[in-house]
């Protein structure tokens, strides 16, 4: 696993979209499919877009580039995800980890749709000294809590992490848990441990 990356999102595309099968899961909000149309125009062979939502954007985009993207809406971490669209040279999943409650379960099923990368991005809230490992349910928390997390006011991502998501106190998309980074690591361990992942993957 690397946390300081060398490329940008669309670098990453441009490097491994080329020729292979490339799956975007909960590639729509605020971008509408961005990195699913960077793939297409790089030459990935077959290009996914998995979401629980679909904008008129994304549809517009589409009859724009008469792009062959394929749109599935189903939820990620769902045990049925793998029938539904099969497996892929290159699962793409950003901004998605910090929506879910069970981010173990979306990194096993990002594992079966897998053949050879999965590229992961995800915020992460910052680790608290002496206590490793730390999470936060966004869901309820008071106000003045919540508004921590917000990282629209600090030039952060309020375009992935904004008001929106932590206004709301429910709902598919909003029901995330903050993770540090030590957390996200656990998490890929854990996969390891299950056999979803071996040791050389999550390198
Ligand atoms: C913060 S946006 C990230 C968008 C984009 N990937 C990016 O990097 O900017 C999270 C996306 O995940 C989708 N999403 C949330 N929960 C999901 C789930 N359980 N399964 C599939 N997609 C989900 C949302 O609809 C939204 O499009």
């Amino acid at each position: 696993m690397r946390t300081k990356e060398p490329f940008t999102p669309a670098e990453y595309v441009e490097r491994y979209a080329p020729g292979s099968s490339f799956v975007d899961v909960g590639g729509m909000w605020g971008i509408n499919g961005e990195y699913s149309f960077k793939a297409e125009r790089a030459g990935a062979t077959r290009v996914v877009l998995v979401d629980i939502d679909r904008t008129a954007e994304f549809d517009r985009k589409l009859d724009e580039a008469q792009s062959k993207i394929e749109f599935v809406k189903a939820d990620a971490t769902e045990a049925t995800l793998l029938d539904e669209i099969g497996t892929f040279d290159v699962v793409w999943c950003a901004g998605l980890l910090y929506h879910v409650p069970d981010p173990l379960g979306l990194i096993e099923n990002l594992r079966r749709i897998c053949k050879q990368w999965l590229i992961l991005e995800s915020l992460v809230i910052p680790e608290m000294p002496g206590w490793p490992n730390m999470a936060t349910f966004y869901p309820y928390q008071p106000p003045r809590y919540r508004r921590r997390w917000d990282t629209s006011t600090k030039g952060g991502a309020s375009r992935q992490l904004g008001a929106d998501n932590l206004q709301e106190t429910g709902g598919a998309g909003h029901r995330g848990m903050g993770r540090a980074d030590s957390t996200a690591r656990a998490s890929l361990l854990a996969a390891i441990a299950a056999g979803c992942l071996t040791e050389s993957e999550a390198a």
